[in-house]
């Protein structure tokens, strides 16, 4: 039997250039919650990039350190969380995440996203010779995943704007289920 969930805070999850850092922040600002981001976190606690982590420790490394930034999050209230597109491939992740979460995954074709991050140079995992193929390929892999959050948002042809209003939309819904 699923425990029951309190639902004090809505966690973005989803493929990276996914729009999560902006929607959330959009939200936490309409809502007055905390906004946090679990990259920036890590990158706090550990004093350095994800890049270097990822470029000197390895990706497993990076994984227990997000893993860590994620049950610290999970306990406390009033957050509006935004995570790595990676945060979950691991299960405890979500399972933590879902106990005071709703849980919103920002979806998008793999065209779309690479439209969105092909500017950008901070995402080791697409510092390949084919980023596009590399998007195709973890998104098909990571499809699954996406797919356990409370709701799924296709966020094509959107603006962030539009995108916050509609998981505000199911935030509200949810808390208002459970109150
Ligand atoms: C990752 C996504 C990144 C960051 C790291 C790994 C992933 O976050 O956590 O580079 O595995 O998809 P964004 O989704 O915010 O880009």
């Amino acid at each position: 039997m699923q425990a029951a969930r309190n639902i004090h805070n809505l966690t973005l999850v989803g493929f990276m250039g996914t729009g999560k850092s902006s929607v959330g922040r959009i939200i936490a600002d309409q809502l007055h919650y905390r906004f946090v981001d679990t990259d920036e976190l890590i990158e706090a606690q550990q004093d350095t990039t994800i890049a270097e982590i990822f470029g000197k420790q390895g990706e497993a490394v990076f994984r227990q350190c997000e893993a860590k930034a994620v049950q610290e999050l999970a306990a406390q209230t009033g957050l509006i969380i935004s995570t790595g597109g990676g945060v979950v491939i691991n299960p405890d992740n979500l399972a933590s995440l879902k106990t005071h979460s709703l849980v919103a995954c920002l979806w998008a074709t793999p065209e779309t996203i690479w439209e969105r991050v092909k500017e950008q140079t901070h995402r080791p995992l697409l510092q390949t010779a084919d980023p596009l193929g590399k998007i195709r390929e973890l998104l098909a892999q990571r499809a699954p995943f996406y797919r356990q959050a409370d709701v799924l948002i296709n966020t094509g042809l959107r603006s962030p704007r539009e995108v916050a209003q509609q998981v505000l939309h199911q935030f509200q819904l949810a808390r208002a289920r459970r109150s």
